[in-house]
């Protein structure tokens, strides 16, 4: 199964497997990480995934939150500067980040780690399977930053997102077989029938469930690691986020807070200030979930600081640091139809002073 995942990223040879879950994975990355670069810190963006700072910790590793840009990117210029500093062994790259679903930049990335010889790991848990629709299109993602992940040291994907999995599937995959060698071990009860690499040489975790695993190799071979295969369900989702962005950017009630990278929208309710648009979304997250269960609509928070509204020319005044905006993630292929209706509705509560 990693095989195909590894051909869909183009890495010419790798070492991977299947986790039970994507924080699983990244503690692998990370872990391999630290064996390869002792002593040093492993830098993410501010907007990473908040596992990597905890995993930093459980592993007694330094973790370095590097600033975004005003696309919730990491800002390369600041892991240039962090960089110089020489503490740095390892840069985590997000590809989808859980919050706005921001591509950081890879090939800027991969490009400065070089020049001060990091490591380059991808958390590419959530985004990873919008490769097969890489393509620039209009309905497609930028080709770019997938493109890259073959030149990385390590990628995470979780099947148990956009590989329409349920939960228990992540994956890691190395791009140096090599590295297999900091999983060795030896007990007196470990045995093999056979020369080949098993599950437990090559991963931290030891039993897991093998039905995740048939689950996966099912819906790869209805829905194959191709455009028209899975490619062909995130298609929807994407498009989907980029009418509801246009919506929003004609909205007097409501407004986009950035631009959609992936299926994941972004949105506020027009308020003066930070305060107003923590408590106006606060109010719309309940109000739109508390209707009977056929008109119940459920949409998540984001908390921007003040320094994101402002860093998007939000005309917002900066009251207080931080407040929740709202954030919608268009997964399912048929939730498209459904946007018009789920605006309207949801505009109707954020002009509810
Ligand atoms: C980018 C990213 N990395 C890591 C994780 C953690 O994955 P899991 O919840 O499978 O442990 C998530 C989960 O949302 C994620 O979005």
């Amino acid at each position: 199964m990693t095989a195909r995942l590894a051909e869909m990223f183009r890495m010419p040879q790798h070492l991977g497997h299947l986790t039970s879950s994507g924080t699983m994975a990244n503690l692998e990355a990370l872990f391999v990480a630290r064996e390869l670069s002792p002593g040093r810190a492993v830098a993410f963006s501010a907007d990473a995934h908040y596992t990597h700072a905890r995993m930093c910790h459980v592993l007694g590793i330094e973790g370095l939150a590097i600033t975004t840009d005003d696309r919730g990117r990491m800002d390369v210029q600041a892991l240039e500067a962090a960089l110089r500093a020489g503490r740095i062994g390892t840069i985590v790259a997000t590809l989808g980040t859980t919050g706005l679903g921001a591509l950081d930049p890879l090939p800027e990335i991969l490009a400065v780690a070089g020049e001060y010889g990091a490591r380059v790991h991808v958390d590419a848990a959530y985004g990873g399977f919008f490769a097969l629709i890489a393509d620039d299109s209009p309905e497609g993602v930028a080709s770019a930053p997938f493109a890259a992940v073959a030149q990385a040291d390590s990628v995470v994907i979780d099947p148990h997102k956009h590989g329409l999995q349920p939960y228990g599937c992540g994956a890691i995959l190395f791009s140096d077989p090599s590295v297999g060698r900091f999983f060795a071990h030896d007990s007196p009860y470990t045995y093999f029938t056979s020369d080949d690499l098993h599950l437990g040489e090559i991963s931290l975790e030891c039993s897991r469930a093998g039905a995740a695993a048939a689950a996966l190799w099912l819906t790869l071979e209805v829905l194959p690691l191709t455009a028209e295969g899975l490619g062909e369900a995130l298609r929807p989702g994407r498009s989907g986020a980029l009418a509801w962005h246009e919506l929003l950017r004609a909205s007097d009630a409501l407004a986009p807070f950035q631009t959609p990278e992936l299926d994941i929208v972004t949105y506020l309710p027009t308020r003066d200030s930070i305060s107003q648009v923590d408590a106006a979304s606060g109010s719309v997250f309940v109000r739109a979930a508390a209707a009977p269960p056929s008109e119940q609509i459920h949409i998540a928070t984001y908390a921007a600081t003040a320094a994101q509204f402002a860093a998007r020319g939000l005309a917002i005044t900066p009251d207080v640091p931080s407040g929740r905006i709202l954030r919608s993630v268009v997964m399912k292929p048929e939730s498209g139809a459904a946007i018009p209706s789920i605006h309207a509705r949801l505009e109707e509560l954020a002009a509810i002073p």
